[in-house]
């Protein structure tokens, strides 16, 4: 029989390095290419640069079973595959909502004209609608004479922190573009088990692009839109919580996503709108563009709607208040801090003048990097020590075990905002909190029917 193809897979952050250990999870041999050598050096050594559950675990399996190598030689990785996957990044442009396509371009280009036999090109990456098609012609015009190649899309749809589930289980498969040929290939990459029971939707190339795309604008509009059901909630004395959990139980509608409070940040999310924005505007598409410029606004006006609770619990100003921040990555289960809101809202309170200290189960020593002139704690109760408040940022699970009691001895003065509604409000106030949420009420409302009215004599005496 024919022999299985060789991978390639170039870039080697989140998608890349857990779709090249994937595959070599499904039996291939496969070799990641990342221009940075202290990634390569790393992964090398089954070393993930980043924090991923499982991840590690999977790279040095087959690092040891020698079906995974990693190197920074396109060249080399190009005449080695059959099938080259393309995993780099396309953030956001420089003081635009454009997305930067160059790493993408330069990657097809680079295995494109390298290419020693025949192969596949398999875009992953998240792109505007629009740039296979223009990969394509740019391959066309480089490959070399007599070999052959196709361009297709092949959207990814992970998600940080459970990257290697969504990898090995995906909900759907999507193939752009693909002729016969490359169908038959693509379905042997994806053959049993991550193809069990999962649907393929073969479909064009733009299509393909656009699935993604309009994955990740659905999920923030969901988010943006329980926001902004959440202002009401507060307003009327409503609890957003619970109208989620009520809503959820509709199969139209799904309770996921539907978690109000800071917002969604990360590196996809918010640049994936940012570039759908830009480029449904260049394609004259208006009612997406303004959709999307609303689930931006309301979901960054969140960041500011908090920043303005801390200056209200401090009286009026942060100036020299001390503000213990719990959590810095932009969602749990991860250390990625880009566009992170928490990190965010501590930044700005710092600006303003507050002592902000930080405390992330993982993600301290990348938000570092990235915001040196902060104070990082080592533990929650550091970070709590001496605070007017306490702002709850990222929903981490271990902040569900906090002893209320205890941490109310070490503060200055026992005020918390749970801005991402994850905490239990009962157990904190029965400690003396003076506890917020998100899209709560602030305090208790007095009962509307008091207890003794005519209603109660319908209550079955017990
Ligand atoms: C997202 C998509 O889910 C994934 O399919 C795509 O491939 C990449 O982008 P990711 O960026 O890892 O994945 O994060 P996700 O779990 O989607 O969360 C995004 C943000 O939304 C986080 O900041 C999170 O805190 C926020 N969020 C999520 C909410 O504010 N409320 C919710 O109910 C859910």
């Amino acid at each position: 029989g024919a022999t299985r193809p060789r991978i390639s897979v170039v870039g080697t952050g989140y998608l890349g390095a857990t779709h090249a250990a994937a595959m070599a999870e499904m039996g291939f041999d496969v070799m990641g290419v990342d221009s940075d050598p202290a990634k390569v050096a790393a992964l090398s050594e089954g070393i993930v640069p980043f924090f991923e559950p499982g991840l590690p675990e999977l790279i040095r399996t087959h690092v040891a079973s020698g079906r995974l190598h990693f190197t920074t030689d396109i060249v080399e990785a190009t005449a080695f595959a059959d099938v080259h996957f393309i995993c780099v990044g396309t953030p956001q442009a420089r003081g635009s909502n454009a997305a930067n396509l160059s790493y993408v371009e330069e990657a097809t280009r680079s295995v494109a004209r390298n290419l020693t036999h025949d192969g596949i090109i398999v875009g992953k990456s998240t792109v505007p609608v629009g740039t296979g098609a223009r990969l394509r012609s740019i391959v066309a015009g480089i490959v070399p004479a007599g070999i052959s190649t196709e361009l297709i899309w092949n959207p990814e749809f992970l998600r940080e922190g459970k990257a290697v589930d969504d990898t090995l289980t995906p909900d759907r498969i999507v193939l752009g573009g693909t002729t016969a040929l490359s169908e038959a290939v693509m379905r042997e990459v994806y053959a049993a088990p991550i193809a069990i029971g999962t649907p393929v939707i073969l479909c064009d190339l733009p299509t393909a692009e656009l699935v993604k795309v309009s994955a990740n604008a659905f999920l923030a509009t969901k988010i943006s839109f329980i926001n902004a059901i959440a202002e009401v909630c507060e307003a009327a004395g409503a609890d957003v919580g619970v109208l989620a959990d009520a809503l959820g139980h509709d199969i139209r509608i799904g309770r996921q996503f539907l978690n109000a409070g800071l917002g969604f940040g990360g590196g996809c999310l918010p640049k994936d709108i940012r570039a759908l924005i830009h480029r449904a505007g260049e394609l004259g598409a208006t009612k997406a563009a303004s959709l999307l410029q609303q689930v931006d606004e309301i979901n960054m006006s969140q960041r500011q709607l908090v920043i303005n609770m801390a200056i209200e619990a401090c009286g009026g100003s942060v100036l020299n208040r001390r503000i213990g921040v719990l959590g810095a990555a932009f969602k749990p289960l991860t250390d990625d801090v880009r566009d992170s809101p928490a990190l965010n809202v501590a930044a700005a309170l710092h600006l303003r003048g507050a002592q902000v200290v930080i405390y992330d189960p993982e993600a301290s020593s990348t938000a570092q990097r990235m915001f040196p002139t902060l104070t990082y704690a080592d533990s929650v109760e550091e970070a709590a020590t001496n605070s007017d408040v306490i702002l709850v940022l990222t929903e981490w699970e271990e902040f569900n075990s906090i002893d209320a009691a205890a941490l109310r001895e070490i503060v200055a003065l026992p005020v918390i905002i749970d801005a991402r509604n994850c905490l239990d409000a009962a157990h904190w106030r029965a400690a003396g909190w003076r506890f917020t949420g998100l899209g709560v009420a602030p305090v208790a409302l007095t009962p509307m029917i008091p207890e003794h009215n005519s209603l109660s004599r319908l209550v079955p005496v017990q």
